[in-house]
C-alpha cells in the first residue's frame, strides 16, 4: 500500500474511532438517565404497595423489619429502610448500608422522590427517598437498588457498537481502497487523452507546460545527434534556455590564466600547458561564469580585487577567475603529494608506484573542503550548476551536496580511473568513491573508464547499480555515470591572423636550422613520466637504425614543458629524457644534423601550433592517457589537410581517431615503422586520412562535450522538478 493511501486509512480509522467513542458515551449517558428513573419509579411502586401495611405498624419496629426484608426479595432491591426527616434512619432492613443515614445520606428529603448514585465497595447502588406523607416520626423510605446490572448492560452495547465498528472500518478501508484505484485509473486515462489533445481540461495546463519544456530539451538531444555543428553559440544558447541561465561555477586546480613577474620586474599573463585548461577555457568563454582555481603564479595577488577576483581574458574579459591561495604545506600535500603522486600513478599504468601518505591525505581533504566553501560563496543561489573538474577534487562534490543539496554537480575526471583491484591499492578509495557519488552526473572520457569506476563503486561501497540507465544510486542520490570524451574549440584560435602551414614550415626550419629536404617530426608534452618520451626517442633511434636513408633526414623536435618539478620522480624522468637525447643524438648527430631537438622549456600557444603546422608527423606515444588533446590539436591545427598523426592505442583520442597511425609504444619496431610511413606516406593519402580526423574533431568539439553534459543536466534537472510535482507518478 502507498504512502498516500496509508494515510488515508489511518485518516478512516481515526474519524471512526472518533464517532464510536462519542457514540458510545452518549448511549451509556441516556440509558443510564432511563435506568436511574426507571429505579425510582419501582422504589415508589414497591413502598406504594406497603405504605399501609407501614403506616398500620409503625410502632412495630419488628413487623417493619420483616416487611422489608420481604421487599429485597425482589434482585435488584438490596434494602430498605425508614428515616426521619434529618435522615436518620429509625428501621432497616438488614443488608442497608451502616454509612448512609443523617446528612451523609445525601439525598433530599422533600414531598417528591428523589435519588442518588453512591459507589459501594465494588459495584454502584442507587439510593432512593420515598416520602411517606404520614404524621409519624417516619418521613421517608429509603430503597437501596444494586446498579451492577446496568453495567452489565452497558458492556453489551459497548461490545456491539465494537463490533459495529470493526465492520464498518473493514467495509471502509475495502471501499476506499477500491475506490481510489478506480478513479487513479480515471483520472490517467484523463490525463493521457489531455496529452494526446484528445480533451481539454484547463487544470492539467500546468503540467502541459512542463510536458512541452522537458520534450523541447529531449529534442535539442536529438538534433545535436543529427549533426547540428556545436558552436559556443549554441551552447550559450543551451544554458539560457534549458538550464535558466544559471551560473556555471567550475572548480579545477588549474588557473587559466597566470600572473608571472619575470626576471626583469614585468608581470606577463602565462597560459599553463594543460589538457584541461585547454579544454574548459573555451567553454568558459562561451558560457560565462566563474572558475575557482589554485592562484599559483607569483604575480597572482597583485592582480586581484578584494574578491580575490580577476576578470579574464585580460584583453577582452568574458568570465571571472576567483583565485583561491594554497600555502606551500597545502601544496606539497594536497597537490604534489596526494594528488601528483598519489592519485597520478594510480589511475595511469605506466609502472610509477603511487605514494600515499596519511597527512597528504588531510591536506588533501582539508583543500577538498576550501574549495566546496568557495563554491558555496560564488554560486548566487541554491541550485547552481557546478562542474568540478579532475582528480584535484574526487572529494568536493559530496561536500558541495551536503551544502547545495539542490545543486547540479557535474564531476569530469580527466585522466583514466583503474579497475577496481587496482583502485583498491588506494586506503582512502571509499571516501573518494563516496565523495565522487556526491555529483549528479559523473564523466569520464572513455565507456570503459566508466566501467571501471562502476566496478569499483560495486566492490567498495554500500550502493545500487544500474547497468540500464549507467547510474549508481547511493543514499537515496542517484549518480549518472556516462562518457564524455572531452576534445578541442573548433575551429582553432590563433591570437592574430593564423600564418599559413608554408610559413610556420619557414619560421620553424629557420629557428632549429633544419636543411630544407628534413623530415620534422614533433611532440608536445609536459615533462611527465605517462606520456612515453623515452618510447618516442627510441623509436626515432630504431628508426634510423633500420632506415639508414632516414639518417640526416628525420628530425624529432621534442617540445617539453617541465611540470610537477618538486616530485621526485618528474626530476629523474627529465635527467633520463635529456639523457637518452643526448645519448642518441650522439649516435646519430652529425656536424650539421641532430635527430632529436629537446626543446625544454613553456611554449605559448601560438608557437605551439606553428610547430604543428611545420611538421610533417606528430607522434603521440602516451603509455597511458585519458585523452589527450595534443593529438587531436595537431589534427585542427592542419587546415591544409597533410601530416600524419602517429598516436598510442593506450589513449582515449585513439577511440575516436582511428584515421591516425594506430601503435602500442611499447613496441619499438612497430612504432619505428610508423615513423618510417609517416616520413613517406603520399600526399593523397596523408589528405584522405586528415580529412576524416578533422571532420570527426570539427563535430565532437569541445562544445558538444560540454553541451552534452549541460545537456544531460537539464534533463535530470526536468525530471525532478516534474517528478516533484507528479508524485503518483514513477521516477522517469
Ligand atoms: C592533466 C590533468 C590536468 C592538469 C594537467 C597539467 O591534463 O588532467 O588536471 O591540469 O595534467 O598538470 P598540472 O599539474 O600542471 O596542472
Amino acid at each position: 500500500m502507498k504512502l498516500s493511501t496509508l494515510r488515508i486509512v489511518a485518516l478512516l480509522l481515526l474519524c471512526l474511532a472518533g464517532a464510536l467513542f462519542v457514540v458510545s458515551r452518549v448511549v451509556t449517558l441516556t440509558t443510564m438517565r432511563w435506568f436511574e428513573r426507571d429505579l425510582a419509579l419501582r422504589a415508589q411502586l414497591a413502598i406504594a404497595g406497603a405504605r399501609s401495611s407501614l403506616i398500620e405498624h409503625a410502632d412495630e419496629p419488628a413487623r417493619i423489619k420483616a416487611l422489608f426484608e420481604a421487599i429485597t426479595h425482589d434482585e435488584r432491591i438490596l434494602a430498605v429502610a425508614l428515616c426521619d426527616a434529618h435522615g436518620d434512619v429509625l428501621v432497616a432492613s438488614r443488608d442497608y448500608p451502616k454509612n448512609l443515614h443523617g446528612p451523609s445520606l445525601g439525598v433530599e428529603l422533600g414531598d417528591e422522590i428523589s435519588h442518588r448514585i453512591v459507589d459501594a465497595d465494588e459495584h454502584q447502588i442507587q439510593i432512593s427517598a420515598v416520602p411517606l406523607a404520614t404524621s409519624g416520626t417516619a418521613t421517608h423510605a429509603l430503597v437501596v437498588h444494586d446498579l451492577s446490572f446496568v453495567l452489565r448492560r452497558q458492556d453489551v452495547v459497548d461490545r456491539f457498537l465494537l463490533t459495529l465498528f470493526v465492520a464498518f472500518a473493514v467495509c471502509g478501508i475495502l471501499a476506499l481502497l477500491i475506490g481510489s484505484r478506480l478513479s487513479f485509473r480515471a483520472w490517467t486515462a484523463r490525463l493521457r487523452s489531455y496529452v494526446r489533445g484528445e480533451t481539454k481540461e484547463p487544470r492539467f495546463r500546468p503540467l502541459l507546460q512542463d510536458l512541452r519544456a522537458l520534450s523541447r530539451s529531449i529534442g535539442d538531444q536529438r538534433s545535436s545527434a543529427a549533426g547540428v555543428p556545436w558552436t559556443p553559440a549554441r551552447l550559450k544558447q543551451l544554458l539560457r534556455t534549458e538550464l535558466m541561465g544559471e551560473r556555471l561555477v567550475v572548480i579545477a586546480n588549474r588557473e587559466p590564466y597566470m600572473h608571472v613577474r619575470s626576471d626583469d620586474g614585468t608581470v606577463r599573463v602565462l597560459h599553463p600547458a594543460s589538457g584541461l585548461v585547454t579544454a574548459l577555457e573555451p567553454v568558459m568563454r562561451a558560457c560565462s561564469g566563474v572558475w575557482i582555481a589554485h592562484g599559483s603564479g607569483n604575480a597572482d595577488r597583485e592582480s586581484v580585487d578584494a574578491s580575490d577576483h580577476v576578470q579574464v581574458p585580460p584583453d577582452k574579459p568574458q568570465y571571472t577567475l576567483r583565485r583561491l591561495w594554497l600555502n606551500a604545506e597545502e601544496e606539497k600535500g594536497y597537490y604534489y603529494g596526494f594528488a601528483n603522486e598519489g592519485l597520478w600513478p594510480l589511475c595511469h599504468i605506466a609502472h610509477v608506484r603511487p605514494t600515499f601518505r596519511q597527512s597528504d591525505f588531510e591536506h588533501y581533504r582539508a583543500v577538498n573542503r576550501r574549495f566546496a566553501d568557495a563554491v558555496v560563496a560564488e554560486a548566487g543561489s541554491d541550485d547552481p550548476i557546478v562542474l568540478v573538474q579532475d582528480y584535484h577534487f574526487a572529494l568536493a562534490p559530496r561536500m558541495i551536496r551536503e551544502r547545495l543539496p539542490k545543486a547540479s554537480i557535474i564531476t569530469f575526471w580527466h585522466i583514466p580511473w583503474p579497475n577496481a583491484e587496482r583502485m583498491g591499492i588506494c586506503p582512502w578509495a571509499r571516501e573518494l568513491l563516496d565523495g565522487m557519488l556526491g555529483s549528479s552526473i559523473l564523466g569520464f572520457h572513455t565507456r570503459q573508464h566508466c566501467n571501471n569506476f562502476l566496478e569499483s563503486a560495486d566492490r567498495y561501497l554500500e550502493s545500487r547499480i544500474d547497468r540500464e540507465t549507467q547510474g549508481v544510486e547511493q543514499g537515496g542520490n542517484i549518480c549518472l555515470v556516462r562518457p564524455y570524451p572531452i576534445s578541442i574549440e573548433w575551429p582553432l584560435r590563433w591570437p592574430n591572423e593564423a600564418p599559413t602551414p608554408t610559413e610556420c614550415r619557414r619560421v620553424v626550419f629557420e629557428r632549429l636550422g633544419l636543411p630544407a629536404h628534413a623530415k620534422l617530426g614533433v611532440g608536445v608534452d609536459r615533462l611527465d613520466y605517462t606520456k612515453g618520451i623515452l618510447e618516442r626517442f627510441h623509436a626515432v633511434e630504431r628508426a634510423l637504425d633500420r632506415y639508414p636513408e632516414l639518417r640526416g633526414v628525420l628530425c624529432f623536435a621534442q617540445l617539453s614543458a617541465p611540470s610537477r618539478s618538486l616530485i621526485g620522480e618528474y626530476q629523474d624522468f627529465d635527467r633520463r629524457v635529456l639523457a637518452e637525447a643526448e645519448r642518441i643524438n650522439a649516435r646519430y648527430a652529425t656536424d650539421a644534423y641532430r635527430p632529436i631537438l629537446m626543446l625544454r622549456a613553456h611554449h605559448e600557444q601560438p608557437a605551439v601550433l606553428t610547430h604543428y603546422r611545420a611538421a610533417d608527423f606528430c607522434f603521440v606515444s602516451s603509455l597511458h592517457d585519458g585523452m589527450n588533446l595534443v593529438a587531436k590539436e595537431f589534427v585542427a591545427s592542419r587546415e591544409d589537410e597533410r601530416g600524419v598523426l602517429i598516436l598510442s592505442s593506450f589513449t582515449g583520442a585513439s577511440k575516436e581517431l582511428s584515421e591516425a597511425l594506430v601503435v602500442n609504444p611499447y613496441d619499438v619496431e612497430r612504432c619505428a615503422d610508423a615513423i618510417a610511413l609517416a616520413v613517406s606516406m603520399p600526399e593523397d593519402e596523408q589528405r584522405a586520412r586528415m580529412h576524416a580526423l578533422r571532420s570527426i574533431v570539427a563535430e565532437f568539439n569541445v562544445y558538444a562535450w560540454a553541451g552534452r553534459m549541460l545537456a544531460d543536466a537539464a534533463r535530470l534537472r526536468w525530471h525532478e522538478r516534474i517528478a516533484d510535482r507528479l508524485s503518483p507518478f514513477p521516477r522517469p
